[in-house]
C-alpha cells in the first residue's frame, strides 16, 4: 500500500473550527510508529480505550505494536497539516491462520470522531483484506457503541448479539460480533 493523501470531507458534524481543509494521510503502521500510537493512546478518553479495548488499559497491548504486513497488519491516518507526524487513528486487521477470516478493529483519536475518519480507515481495512484473499471480517462490539454499529452498518456489516459474552471473558456489557462476507459483496 502505498502512502494516499486523503482529502477529507467535513460533514455536517464537523464543528466550526474544522473546515474541509482538514487532510489526513493514510499509509501502512511500521514498527517504528511505536511512540505515535503510544502518543495517541495516551490522549484517547476513557470512554473510546473502553470501546475498543472492553477494558481500562493504561498502555497499548504489546500484540497490536507487532505488526508484520502478513498477518498482522495495521493501517494508520496522520493528520497531513501538521509538520510532524501524529496519529488522527489506526485499524488493525488480524488474519486468521487458514487466511480465510480476519478481525477488524479500528481506534480514531478523540478530537476527530464523527469526521468520516473511521469510515476512511475500516474501508482501507476492507480493501486490505480484499486483496489478501480474505473471505470474511468480523469484530466484537458493545452494543451501546452506536458509533461503531453505524459504521459498520454503513460499510456493509450484519450484526448478531453474543449470547454468551462470559465466553469472551466480559461481563459488563451486551456484545454483538460485526460480520461482513467479503466474497458474498463482491458478488453483488
Ligand atoms: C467507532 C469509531 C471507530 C468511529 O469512527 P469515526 O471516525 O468517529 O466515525 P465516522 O465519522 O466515520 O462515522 C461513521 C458513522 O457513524 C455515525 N456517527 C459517527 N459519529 C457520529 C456522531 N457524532 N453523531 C452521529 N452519528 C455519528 C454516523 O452514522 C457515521 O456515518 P455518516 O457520517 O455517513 O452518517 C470511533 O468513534 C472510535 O474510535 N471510537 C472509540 C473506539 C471504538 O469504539 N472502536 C470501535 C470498536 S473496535
Amino acid at each position: 500500500m502505498q502512502n494516499r493523501r486523503v482529502g477529507m470531507k467535513c460533514p455536517r458534524r464537523c464543528g466550526g473550527q474544522h473546515k474541509s481543509s482538514e487532510k489526513i494521510s493514510i499509509r501502512l503502521f511500521r514498527p517504528e510508529d511505536r511512540q505515535l500510537f503510544t502518543d495517541m493512546f495516551n490522549s484517547l478518553s476513557r470512554e473510546s480505550i473502553y470501546s475498543r479495548f472492553f477494558s481500562r488499559i493504561r498502555s497499548v497491548p504489546d500484540k497490536l505494536l507487532k505488526v508484520d504486513d502478513d498477518r498482522n497488519i495495521a493501517a494508520i491516518a496522520t493528520d497531513a497539516t501538521l509538520p510532524e507526524e501524529k496519529m488522527s487513528g489506526i485499524a488493525h486487521l488480524m488474519i486468521n491462520s487458514d487466511g480465510k477470516e480476519a478481525e477488524a478493529a479500528v481506534l480514531v483519536r478523540d478530537f476527530w470522531q464523527g469526521k468520516g475518519l473511521g469510515t476512511v480507515l475500516l474501508k482501507q481495512l476492507i480493501t486490505i483484506a480484499e486483496e489478501r484473499g480474505v473471505e470474511a471480517l468480523w469484530g466484537i462490539v458493545q452494543i451501546e457503541n452506536i458509533h461503531s454499529i453505524a459504521l459498520g452498518r454503513k460499510l456493509g456489516f450484519s450484526f448478531f448479539l453474543i449470547s454468551d459474552a462470559s465466553v469472551h471473558g466480559f461481563h459488563n456489557s451486551a456484545l454483538l460480533n460485526a460480520r461482513l462476507e467479503i466474497l458474498n459483496k463482491k458478488k453483488a
